[in-house]
């Protein structure tokens, strides 16, 4: 007897759907698994026969051969556990019922336990386009699974259950439709902490606002790393479709928890320096997404800069540019999204006090030199916003009073999204720091005088094309911070004040 069940694939972050053929014929006892399958698939021969023990059920001395369609994909994993065993009773006979708009996830185990696997969430939104009603679902993805509108999802603890819910016995029930509740922040480190450093709180939060790559400079201990952990606190909440695509890369990392199904909060991850190149932008024999992209539409921060490899820094000059990064492997290629806001933070030189008021830089010239070359001017050109954090004087730290707190510049910040959002209706673009060639002129208006300075620093700063985009991507945030349409004199003006740091260090 020929049976078809639905099966979902996984690659990289594309999942597609999978015919499960199965035929039991007579012959010798045999069970095949063909359709380009890899080891890990042909291994859930085992745990399939295994479980069909278990759960009460005989497996058929028969020739069964499954063969997962369509042939020329490459399918990996354990995730076609369940759909194979379901096909095998189906076409045993030991399940009834119409399973054409049904589609089966998950790892099958000795005992016949279904397993959690991950990609789930990519997988049942391609199970929705594909057209399917309802999906079964290990029990520990339920919640994950469940954040996929206008489908049925099944979470199933073991594969008895789904037997007999199939044949009427015992209904399972659906997992609740997944509501996420408001983004909370719980940030307990929060700017009020941070004293003095006003123009490096102004700058994270113009960088917040509207997705800008920021790059702190600053003596040792003058609070880079303390402004930079605060920056989750301030950072503007996610739009769903945002959600969905972010909890989608985290999904396929396994790291999706049942506590969090959906992530709500803009991710910031911050690795350290002796991060690999693949750890950061993403490798593996089957290729698994990097801090780049699990940082997508959230922030990246490196810390020390200059102590990361430079090969693994210029790595990021690409991703940064298309917010995407392709890697490709013997299995094949993929693509992730990496559209992240990255935010460094270095000292001005190894010792640290090059340029401080008091405190002498022992460093040699040639050593210097060293050290912040190891930042390429193509990386440095992608920073929009640069700030020095000078130290902070004795007035300031020994203050009680209170600085600004988080929350209060949260709401600034989540304005100028607002007028962002509606700007970028119906585009794909989600913050100004990702205006597209196409659109630039018609949503960056500049004013005339604003015009004209915009002309004169170009010529004597001798600025890059690139340069010149962004610093009129930052003039469009501060506008928008100031609720103003057009970009005048006064937000140009401070957005090139915050990129001269590259001449002031970078500059022989
Ligand atoms: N502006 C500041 N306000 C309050 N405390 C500060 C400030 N700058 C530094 N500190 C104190 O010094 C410590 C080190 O700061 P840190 O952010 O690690 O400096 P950096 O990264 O610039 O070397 C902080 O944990 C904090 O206790
Ligand atoms: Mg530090």
């Amino acid at each position: 007897m020929f049976v078809k069940i639905n099966a979902m694939g996984l690659f990289g972050l594309n999942a597609f759907a999978v015919d499960v053929e199965t035929e039991i014929s007579r012959g010798t006892p045999t069970f095949d698994i063909v359709g380009l399958a890899d080891v890990s698939v042909k291994e859930s021969r085992e745990r399939i026969k295994a479980a069909f023990r278990s759960c009460g059920e005989k497996f058929p001395p028969a020739r069964v051969v499954v063969n997962l369609a369509p042939a020329d994909t490459r399918k990996a994993g354990s995730v076609f556990d369940l759909s194979i065993l379901i096909a095998v009773l189906k076409a045993q006979g030991r399940i009834n019922g119409d399973l054409s708009g049904t589609a089966f996830i998950g790892e099958v185990s000795l005992n016949g336990d279904i397993r959690g696997v991950s990609g789930v969430l990519p997988m049942v939104l391609c199970a929705r386009r594909e057209g399917f009603d309802t999906v079964f679902v290990p029990a520990d993805n339920a919640r994950e699974a469940s954040v996929a509108d206008g489908v049925t999802v099944y979470g199933a603890e073991n594969v008895r259950e789904i037997i007999d819910h199939l044949n009427g016995e015992k209904l399972m029930k659906p997992a609740e439709p997944y509501v996420p509740g408001p983004a909370e922040y719980f940030e307990k480190a929060d700017f009020a902490d941070v004293k003095g450093q006003k123009p490096a709180k102004r700058a994270l939060e113009y960088a917040a606002a509207g997705g800008h790559n920021l790059l702190m400079i600053g003596t040792p201990g003058s609070g880079k790393s303390m402004l930079a952990k605060r920056l989750p606190g301030i950072l503007p909440e996610m739009t769903f479709r945002e959600s969905i695509e972010t909890t989608n890369i985290h999904s396929v990392s396994g790291l999706v928890t049942k506590e969090n199904p959906l992530i709500v909060k803009r991710p910031f991850y911050s690795p350290h320096h002796t991060i690999s190149g693949a750890g950061l932008c993403g490798g593996g024999t089957t290729p698994k997404p990097g801090q780049i992209s699990l940082s997508h539409n959230g922030v990246l921060f490196l810390d020390e800069l200059p102590e990361f490899s430079r090969p693994t820094l210029e790595m990021l000059r690409q991703p940064l540019e298309d917010g995407q990064v392709t890697i490709s492997r013997a299995s094949g290629t993929v693509t992730y999204p990496c559209s992240f806001m990255l935010i460094a933070a270095m000292n001005p030189c190894p010792c640290g006090y090059m340029g401080h008021p008091t405190k002498k830089c022992t460093c040699s010239r040639q050593k210097a030199k060293e050290y912040i070359n190891k930042i390429s001017g193509p990386l440095l050109d992608r920073f929009d916003i640069h700030v020095e954090v000078g130290p902070v004087d004795f007035k300031a730290l020994s203050s009680s009073e209170k600085d600004e707190e988080s929350k209060v510049i949260r709401e600034r910040v989540q304005a100028a999204r607002e007028i962002q959002k509606e700007r970028f209706r119906g585009t794909d673009i989600t913050c100004n720091a990702n205006i597209t060639p196409d659109i630039f002129h018609e949503v960056c208006p500049i004013s005339k005088d604003g015009m004209e300075l915009l002309e004169s620093v170009f010529e004597k700063m001798g600025l890059s094309g690139r340069a010149y985009d962004r610093i009129v991507k930052v003039g469009r945030t501060i506008a928008d911070m100031e609720g103003e349409q057009v970009i005048g004199k006064k937000h140009i003006s401070r957005a090139v004040q915050f990129r001269t740091l590259d001449r002031k260090y970078w500059n022989d």
